[in-house]
């Protein structure tokens, strides 16, 4: 079981939104995919119930738990373990971001926001994890954006993932619809966008 963990001390990054979407890409590409809700404010877990589908399973898990809930994802036979997180959760991340094989760290683009990963990115280098910067809400045509936003979290030690999301309607209108963009829109640009850091995601923690 591979195991990735989704951190930002920021709020409203797009930790649970890439998490679950993540989720799905996994399961509809035939891996079983477990996401592990830390965040006592437990989205994951509501827009599970709030799902018709049975897969993927989500658990909300206090994080004094997160060890038991990893054993019992892979016993279930779980391919993939995503951890969402909630923010301003320094131990917890730290914790998270131990237990994982790789660290996903969901930022808007702008340069306070690049500037905010600090401490998220003390607890990654604390784990000795490999991390990437998972860009998100990105503007249309912003073609700089990727080479400023690498600028700016090489400071940290830390490289951006090279797919990045752009700012769409689908990524929030389909959670609450207990789906995410690859089932509300099939074929549209958000699930593309999705396949595309899936697919980049597998060959880095394959
Ligand atoms: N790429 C995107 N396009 C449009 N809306 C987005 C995108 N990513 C996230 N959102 C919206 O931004 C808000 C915050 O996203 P989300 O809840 O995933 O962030 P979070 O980091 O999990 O927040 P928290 O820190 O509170 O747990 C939500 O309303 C979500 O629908
Ligand atoms: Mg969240």
């Amino acid at each position: 079981m591979r195991t990735v963990a989704i951190l930002s001390q920021k709020g409203g990054t797009g930790k649970t939104t890439i998490s679950l979407h993540l989720a799905v890409a996994a399961q509809q590409a035939g891996q079983a995919a477990v996401v592990i809700d830390l965040d006592p404010q437990a989205s994951s877990a509501g827009w599970k119930d709030s799902r018709a589908a049975e897969e993927p399973v989500v658990v909300a898990a206090p994080p004094a738990r997160l060890r038991q809930a990893l054993q019992a994802a892979e016993t279930g036979g779980a391919d993939l373990a995503i951890i969402d997180t909630a923010p301003h959760s320094g131990d917890v991340a730290l914790a998270a971001a131990e237990a994982a094989d790789l660290v996903l760290i969901p930022c808007r683009p702008g340069i306070l926001d690049l500037r905010a990963i600090g401490t998220t990115a003390r607890a990654v280098k604390l784990a000795g994890k490999p991390a990437f910067v998972v860009l998100n809400t990105v503007p249309p045509r912003a073609s700089h954006v990727l080479a400023d936003a690498r600028a700016a979290v090489a400071v940290y030690g830390l490289d951006v993932a090279p797919v990045a999301l752009q700012q769409r309607a689908a990524y929030a209108h389909s959670l609450t619809a207990g789906q995410t963009a690859q089932e509300y829109e099939r074929g549209g640009k958000a699930a593309e966008e999705i396949a595309g850091l899936y697919d980049w995601l597998s060959g880095v923690v394959a």
